[in-house]
């Protein structure tokens, strides 16, 4: 199979207690190239934005407020079968519901504050991509 890229974002209750760098070994061990990285907080209309296709959900505004609550690692990562791979490394959404080994189940702790975020299929990641990243950054 082709590489294929995803976005992948260390979210801010991860950041806040120092699993950055615990994160990251595992993408590397998970076999993961990083593309392109940055570190930053997110203003609330750019999670807003990111998250645009969950602004009908009940938990949006909490989600909006969370994800720019402190500083997140954005990452566009490279592998083969790239988007599956990391949803697999970091585990189902919830991390009462996520397998063992996962990162959701290591260090996620509610269904929001669950660590990481991952697109769920190459259109979504094309559009996530995109959102924090040029072209230039993806060469
Ligand atoms: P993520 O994979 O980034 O996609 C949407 C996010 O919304 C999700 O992870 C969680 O952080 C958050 N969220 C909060 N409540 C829910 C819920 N009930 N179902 C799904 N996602 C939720």
């Amino acid at each position: 199979m082709a590489k294929e890229r995803t976005l992948a974002i260390i979210k801010p209750d991860a950041v806040g207690r120092g699993l950055a760098g615990e994160i990251l070994s595992q993408i590397h061990k998970g076999g993961f190239e990083i593309i392109a990285v940055e570190t930053r907080r997110l203003s609330k209309a750019e999670a807003e934005g990111f998250y645009a296709v969950h602004r009908e959900r009940p938990f949006f505004a909490d989600l909006a407020t969370f994800m720019s609550s402190g500083k997140v690692v954005i990452l566009a990562l490279e592998a083969e079968n790239a988007i599956a791979r990391w949803r697999e490394l970091m585990g189902a959404t919830d991390p009462a519901k996520a397998a063992p080994g996962t990162l959701r189940q290591q260090f996620g702790t509610s269904i929001q504050n669950n660590c990481t975020h991952g697109s769920d299929a190459p259109e979504t990641a094309a559009f996530e991509l995109g959102y924090f990243f040029s072209g230039r950054q993806l060469l």
